[in-house]
């Protein structure tokens, strides 16, 4: 019998600067910025359910209502690292439902909006439990989330979160995400579109835990997290002022050197493939022929984010559909913009 439950939907987030290198306890080589996704979303519902003994809770994880045994080891792994703050699970089981908004091995990480609902749940439960309201509940659950993976952490904000310290934000830290000042952005930002090109659908050649660790003996490391700061302030003026050239010139170049890290490391790999590289010229062309502030960017992975104000989303679904989708896995793209963060849902 389940006695507590908690139940959230929590988004995706797109990185404008990368997060790429960390130390250990998850605490990021570099400060990093995301726009909030507003339609990539995973809801996730935790069911406590006491138990007569104090041993360690056991874990059951259904996504899609399908019983998923192999993902309950990165979530004990996760309960693991949250140490004594989980030990209100001690004397209950735990049972997750899961389900993200966007198709299954679609190629989109779902690990920044299921760990951020994770946490939010848990830490929810928590509440539940101890009877005790806690202090900052976002900055709390973005704490945790952080744990479980560090770009969750910046999933509890919307419409755009800053994780790591950095001299130009106020109380950002390396421990938890901070939300944009609201003043601090271009209504033009306020809703823009990211389209989802899926150039490749499925697991990724190489896991973005094995990538940030190869930034440990990078010869570019030092260079690249210095380059990370000084983007990040360079993207709050544009983000206040609604610098949209400026904008995507940062935005691809980051992306760029994020993929040039990935083919500097030793050893090196790479995930662009054949189809990523001819948007992004395709998109170039474009760009040039018809003059629209329409950008990419690009997350661990062969997919191309098409990142651009709301008023261009027709000629950008046209060109699409005529020149885009025969790059891409079943002709697929996904329709999404800045949104407003996570949300709490009725069991
Ligand atoms: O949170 P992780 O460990 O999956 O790393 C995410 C890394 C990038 O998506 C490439 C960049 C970012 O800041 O989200």
């Amino acid at each position: 019998m389940e006695t507590l439950r908690s139940r959230w939907r929590s988004p995706s987030n797109i990185a404008l600067v990368k997060y790429w290198g960390k130390y250990p306890g998850q605490i990021p080589a570099n400060p990093s910025l995301s726009f909030t996704l507003r339609h990539s979303h995973t809801t996730t519902q935790l069911g406590l359910a006491a138990k007569s003994d104090s041993t360690p809770p056991q874990v059951r994880v259904f996504l899609a209502g399908e019983e998923r045994p192999d993902f309950a080891p990165k979530i004990e792994q996760f309960l693991e690292r949250l140490g004594a703050e989980a030990a209100f699970l001690q004397g209950y089981d735990l049972r997750i439902d899961t389900e993200n908004s966007f198709p299954h091995s679609s190629g989109i990480a779902s690990s920044a909006s299921g760990m951020s609902a994770l946490a939010l749940a848990l830490l929810d439960l928590r509440e539940q439990v101890s009877g005790q309201p806690v202090e900052d509940f976002s900055r709390t659950a973005s704490h945790w989330a952080r744990l479980g993976s560090g770009s969750a952490s910046r999933s509890l904000y919307g419409p755009v979160a800053v994780w790591g310290h950095h001299a130009d934000f106020p109380g950002s830290a390396d421990q938890y995400a901070t939300p944009l000042d609201p003043a601090g952005l271009h209504p033009v930002f306020q809703d823009f579109r990211d389209y989802i090109l899926l150039v490749e659908t499925g697991a990724k050649a190489v896991s973005s835990s094995a990538g940030h660790d190869l930034m440990n003996e990078h010869p570019y490391a030092r260079k690249r997290f210095s380059q990370a700061h000084t983007h990040l302030g360079h993207l709050q003026e544009i983000l206040q002022e609604g610098a949209l050239t400026a904008f995507g010139t940062l935005v691809e170049r980051e992306a760029l050197t994020l993929h040039a890290m990935m083919m500097s490391s030793d050893p090196y790999f790479l995930l662009l493939k054949a189809g990523t590289v001819e948007i992004i010229h395709r998109l170039w062309n474009w760009r040039r022929e018809r003059d629209l502030p329409v950008y990419f960017t690009l997350d661990a992975g062969a997919n191309v984010h098409l990142l651009f104000p709301a008023r261009y989303e027709h000629d950008v679904k046209q060109w699409v559909d005529s020149e885009i989708t025969a790059f891409l896995q079943g002709g697929k793209y996904l329709c999404d913009q800045v949104g407003p963060g996570p949300q709490k849902l009725e069991t």
